[in-house]
């Protein structure tokens, strides 16, 4: 049995869809990862084979000012995951970020680029990542800007910001790759069907600018928008960000033999998708 922790989360939902076989999925109501208790007690009842480690504190700039829950709930929490999954001897599957790397570079990061986060939220989360390596059995999956369906995400507030008002700023000098939670959790399903231990990144193909993919999100949804660009500096968010993060994700295609789709088409399948389930 695969186990998804963080199973109401935006990638867990579809993660809960896309896995094959017997798959279970628990949110905070059952397994609090900040609690060895509840972990230990969970885990030991259900004896999973594999664990896919969804549950994070994602709130990229809360995590500036609440940096102990950071540490506990995206550092401390993987390696609680990590001690049990060790002891029977499950996969641990645990979700990471671009946000571990510094952005400083011209080409995409590779699994083995040095890590250099820039916020509390990156540190916290390379800290999962090395808790996660605690235990021998364990696939990391670095990715970056998600979106998908009943999540907060980026192409929900452009869609909703274009009900409110007929222009906006986004910045235009952040760089990656927008990245659907289904095409992603595919990725995860072929990891683990292909048994990959390791890192690995995952990230629909192309990059762009969030000014671009706002673009892309009002030219692919029909909706009259004037988008203006913005620097980073000049949008004055709490957290540092990698104004580069592209992730290089050969090395998933070499072990899978998946590559993942544009994030173009991507956007327009999730956008397809969207209208089939009634949002406008
Ligand atoms: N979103 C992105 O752009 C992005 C980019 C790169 C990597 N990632 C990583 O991908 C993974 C999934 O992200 P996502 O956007 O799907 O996250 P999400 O929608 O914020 O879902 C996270 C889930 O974890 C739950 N949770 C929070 N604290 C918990 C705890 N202590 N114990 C158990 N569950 C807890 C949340 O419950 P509540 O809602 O009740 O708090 C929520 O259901 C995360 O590891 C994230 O760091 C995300």
């Amino acid at each position: 049995m695969i186990l998804v922790v963080g199973a109401k989360g935006m990638l867990g939902r579809d993660l809960m869809r896309v896995l094959p076989g017997d798959v279970r999925g628990v949110d905070i109501e059952e397994i609090d990862i900040t609690s060895p208790e509840s972990v230990r007690r969970v885990i030991l009842t259900l004896k999973p084979r594999v664990v896919v480690n969804c549950a994070a504190y994602t709130d990229v700039d809360g995590c500036e000012t609440n940096a102990d829950l950071a540490m506990a709930v995206n550092g401390e929490g993987v390696g609680h995951l990590a001690a049990v999954t060790r002891e029977i001897g499950a996969l641990l599957v645990q979700m990471s970020t671009d946000y571990v790397f510094d952005g400083v570079k011209e080409s995409p990061f590779l699994e083995d680029d040095p890590p250099n986060p820039l916020s509390v939220y990156g540190r916290s989360k390379l800290m999962g990542e090395e808790q996660a390596r605690e235990t021998p059995d364990h696939l990391i999956v670095r990715t970056q800007w998600l979106y998908g369906l009943g999540g907060k995400n980026f192409v929900e507030t452009m869609l909703r910001l274009s009900t409110e008002r007929s222009e906006i700023a986004v910045v235009d000098d952040q760089i990656g790759s927008p990245t659907w939670t289904v095409d992603l959790a595919l990725a995860i399903s072929e990891l683990i069907e292909n048994n990959c231990r390791g890192t690995y990144h995952a990230a629909n193909r192309g990059i762009c600018s969030w000014f671009d993919f706002a673009r892309a999100i009002f030219a692919e949804a029909g909706v009259e928008m004037t988008v203006r660009p913005q620097t980073t500096a000049q949008l004055g968010r709490p957290a540092p960000r990698p104004l580069y993060s592209a992730l290089c994700c050969d090395k998933l295609t070499r072990d899978t033999g998946l590559e993942l789709e544009g994030w173009r088409e991507a956007l327009a399948t999730y956008l397809e998708k969207r209208r089939e389930a009634g949002l406008s």
